[in-house]
């Protein structure tokens, strides 16, 4: 591992690149590791510190890697293990660290323990997984539903028993009252720490115990968000219960042994119970995704109250993570901003300056949009048969590396396993030649956090602004105003210089009091010193 230095995942930007899209090089139309390394460079180029890997195990691909068929070893179409050696190796060449994305909420159907465990009633690794009875009258042992559609039982006719599955049926529960389980995971996670791992995004964090009584789920409340009232449940006890803290509390001690870091895909929208997986000790994950700031709207005041309310619950000293795209909810070049390049620089400038640590998706840098995937080209199951859910390929779709066809991700007479988006409109190579392009722009936006105290670890602020912009102040002397609107205003700032504006050509501008900002603009701006007021707020100026 590069430099064991604690703090790089606080101080650094990290980058998640789904395998299967990002560079394909034995021709199959798949993205694989040696399409990871290949690029590298450019990686280290635009300035990531850390990589996240969605799932790179051997796998049906019912789920896209998500239904894990064996946890110590590599998908043959991404690679095998030496493959994953040398990307940990080259890319700690370059002070990239690697993370990869475990998923200890279920298996595959195909793991080895569940076709052991449905083989008998007796059978060693039964208890690994939840099994309940059927009702009398056959129907499921209780009301819980599948967050893909549907009840979350299975029957087994072998074994005359349900299984529970929280997501596709072809991915069964892990049970975590099962102390052979939590055994199983520390071995896993400590195979990968052996082999150079820097940690591990944690799929479902918020899901791995359910209630020992299978207790009913309860029906929603009034105040409830528009997803839980359609399901008809409130989701309490086939997941987000309370002694999912203890799993965490031994996987930090884990994971602080050797300079490690766990991130929590936590799907949780009340920032006090977000902040609780953090622990009352920050003894619990170092990271925790914030699914509300994905899911609100490019507003000024709508993204503004999610980062006010997050700073106020979480724990002193726990460092938030911002992201606007993943491969679950798309790409925020499309859902924030409809394409529209003044919004997509907007955003990229917000998600790099705000206080906390910020994840790229592959293609953020270039303001890669989703790309339509419909009829035969369908790869994502779940979407399919999910009944709240959306098909989730157009965020998935091949990284746009030139306007070549194929777009330098596979060979021009390749059919890859996702259509290409519009690469004559948005690639790599041609926006590295570009001084004023989007690529350049988070680049700059990357090497300016790295140098600026002030955005790496600085309290942050809101500043008063009119109400279609959001103005926020960084530490001592950074302020960032972005105008989240179709309309100019004019932003009182404390007398300045742009450190990076949206619009480069008013880099290096001295800005006195007043900032105006054209629609859908922002800037950077290295401003005098403020002494922080009550409640860390600049003073007024006398
Ligand atoms: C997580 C993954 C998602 C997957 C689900 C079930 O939410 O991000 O892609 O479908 O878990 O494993």
């Amino acid at each position: 591992m590069p430099n064991d230095d604690a703090a790089w995942w606080r101080d650094g930007v990290l980058y998640q690149i789904y395998v299967r899209s990002f560079a394909d090089t034995d021709g199959d139309g798949i993205g694989d590791l040696q399409g990871v390394i290949d690029h590298l460079d450019h990686l280290a180029w635009l300035g990531v510190d850390g990589i996240w890997l969605s799932p790179i195990h051997p796998s049906p691909n019912t789920d896209w890697g998500y239904d894990v068929a064996d946890y110590l070893d590599v998908h043959p179409e991404l690679g095998d293990l030496q493959t994953l050696d040398r990307l940990v190796a080259e890319a700690g060449a370059r002070d990239i660290r690697i993370l990869l994305d475990l998923v200890p909420n279920h298996t595959s159907d195909r793991h080895a323990w569940f076709v052991d465990a449905r083989s008998s009633r007796e059978a060693e690794h039964r208890e690994w997984y939840v099994w309940a009875d059927p009702r009398p009258d056959g129907s499921p042992p209780n009301n819980w539903l599948s967050v893909f559609g549907g009840p979350a039982w299975e029957l087994d006719p072998a074994t005359g028993q349900c299984y529970l599955h929280n997501f596709l049926p072809e991915q069964p529960d892990l049970n975590w009252w099962n102390r052979e389980v939590h055994d199983a995971f520390d071995d896993i996670m400590g195979f990968w720490f052996e082999r150079g791992i820097a940690g591990f995004r944690i799929d479902v964090a918020n899901g791995l115990v359910k209630d020992a009584e299978l207790r009913d789920n309860p029906p929603p409340t009034g105040e409830d968000p528009p997803e839980v009232l359609r399901r008809g449940q409130r989701f309490v006890h086939n997941m987000n219960r309370p002694e999912v803290h203890d799993v965490y509390r031994r996987w930090r001690t884990l994971a602080d042994a050797s300079g490690r870091v766990l991130v929590g895909e936590t799907w949780l929208f009340d920032p006090e119970v977000l902040a609780t997986f953090y622990g009352s000790d920050l003894d619990e994950l170092h990271l925790c995704f914030n699914f509300s700031f994905m899911f609100a709207n490019l507003e000024a005041n709508a993204l503004r109250a999610i980062v006010e309310a997050t700073d106020a619950a979480f724990p002193e000293g726990a460092q938030p993570a911002w992201t606007g795209s993943n491969h679950d909810v798309g790409r925020f070049p499309s859902r924030w901003c409809a394409g529209d390049p003044a919004r997509i620089r907007c955003s990229l400038m917000t998600l790099l300056t705000l206080r906390g640590t910020p994840f790229l998706y592959y293609g953020d840098e270039i303001g890669m949009t989703e790309v339509p995937v419909v009829g035969e080209d369908v790869r994502d199951g779940p979407g399919l048969i999910g009944e709240a859910q959306v098909v989730r390929d157009p965020g998935r779709t091949p990284m746009q590396w030139t306007d070549q066809p194929g777009a330098g991700f596979t060979r021009g007479d390749v059919r890859p396993w996702l259509p290409i988006g519009d690469r004559r409109a948005i690639n790599v190579e041609s926006q590295r030649r570009d001084r004023g392009s989007m690529l350049h722009l988070c680049r700059d936006l990357i090497a300016l956090r790295r140098e600026t105290p002030d955005l790496r670890s600085g309290s942050y602020a809101s500043l008063p602004s009119p109400k279609e912009a959001w103005t926020w102040r960084r530490g001592s002397s950074t302020t960032v105003a972005v105008n989240l609107s179709g309309v100019s205003v004019t932003v009182p700032v404390e007398a300045g210089v742009i450190a990076i504006g949206t619009d480069r050509s008013r880099d290096g501008e001295t800005v006195d009091e007043d900032l105006s900002l054209g629609p859908w603009e922002g800037a950077v701006l290295r401003v005098a010193p403020a002494s922080a007021g009550p409640g860390g707020r600049p003073r007024p100026r006398s």
